[in-house]
């Protein structure tokens, strides 16, 4: 229909010129800077950067737990600066799944695995609770662990406890923030696993990861660098099939093209060894344009 391709695409997350600004009583913190991200339905993207620069700022924005200072932010088509409290509740019970690195908040250590899945379930109108626990429960791989006391679970078996919980609602986003933080390689990459089956499956996933061994498998991850986006890296196409194989060494090779991204006022951040290479590059460069290539020159 007409009707529908003058419609613009409906992104799970579009954030545009996003600021965060945190008060505190001597100081004031930029913790986002004008940040932009659009990240389409069905989408499997994670979010690296260093310590300090904004990504859990970012996570919490977009999970509804705090309130941005300004810009734009719609997510699943909810504007997040227009919500009141109760449809903020709303939003969070059932917009968004949030696991975090250490999930203490949202377990029970004294009940079962299964119990844990379905307590976010009864304020949502899910119909036949147990059966979406069990459903999930066999997604994590934790079935035959369902009536263990979440306590006596190993960190990474409650991990992957904590994502069935996530998704308990079948939230259109989940997000985690650095949920392989606390746990060895192994479990890392089982964890990682289970988000990728979850996107084939459909499910949009934005992921903090400080892992860039894991972040080779995702197929965009997006650089954070003070509070903005400054790089993205592609899953190359002819990585994308052969990842799914066994014995592809994906840890150590380059896996992704990398780019930097320019926003709408021509702002870019250049790479940190492409300063250096220039041994140092604050200040006045002389810019030009040729043949289809920018060029930045010392003066
Ligand atoms: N609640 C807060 N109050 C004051 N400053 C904060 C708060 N949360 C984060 N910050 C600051 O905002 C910046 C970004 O932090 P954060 O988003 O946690 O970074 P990351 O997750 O990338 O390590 C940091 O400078 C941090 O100290
Ligand atoms: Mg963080």
């Amino acid at each position: 229909m007409a009707d529908e391709e003058l419609k613009t695409p409906e992104y799970m997350i579009d954030a545009e010129g996003l600021v965060k600004i945190y008060k505190t009583k001597e100081t004031e913190v930029l913790a986002l800077s004008g940040l932009d991200l659009k990240v389409e339905k069905g989408e499997f993207t994670a979010l690296i950067g260093n310590s300090g620069s904004g990504k859990s700022t970012f996570l919490n924005m977009i999970g509804g737990l705090d309130i941005p200072s300004a810009g734009k932010l719609f997510v699943g088509g909810k504007n997040l600066f227009r919500m009141t409290e109760s449809e903020r509740v709303k939003y969070k019970r059932e917009t968004v799944g949030f696991v975090w690195q250490n999930n203490a908040r949202n377990l029970f250590p004294y009940l079962t695995a299964i119990d844990n899945i379905c307590i976010p379930m009864r304020f949502s109108g899910v119909k036949r609770k147990k059966q979406k626990a069990e459903e999930l429960l066999e997604t994590v791989g934790m079935q035959d662990h369902r009536f263990s006391r979440l306590g006596t679970l190993s960190g990474g078996e409650q991990q992957r406890i904590a994502i069935a919980i996530a998704l308990a609602n079948s939230p259109g986003l989940l997000l985690a923030d650095e949920p392989t933080g606390s746990v060895d390689e192994r479990t890392g990459d089982q964890i990682f696993e289970i988000f990728t089956k979850l996107n084939e499956a459909g499910q949009t996933i934005l992921v903090v990861t400080h892992d860039l061994a894991l972040s080779r498998k995702v197929r965009r991850v997006v650089a954070i660098r003070d509070g903005r986006i400054s790089s993205e890296r592609i899953l190359k196409e002819s990585y994308a099939d052969r990842l799914k194989e066994s014995g592809v060494d994906w840890r150590n090779e380059e896996t992704q093209e990398e780019y930097v991204v320019v926003d709408k006022t021509g702002r870019l951040q250049l790479p940190a060894d492409v300063i250096e290479k220039m041994g140092g590059a604050t200040g006045r460069l002389v810019v030009s344009y040729e043949d289809g290539q920018i060029k930045l020159k010392k003066p």
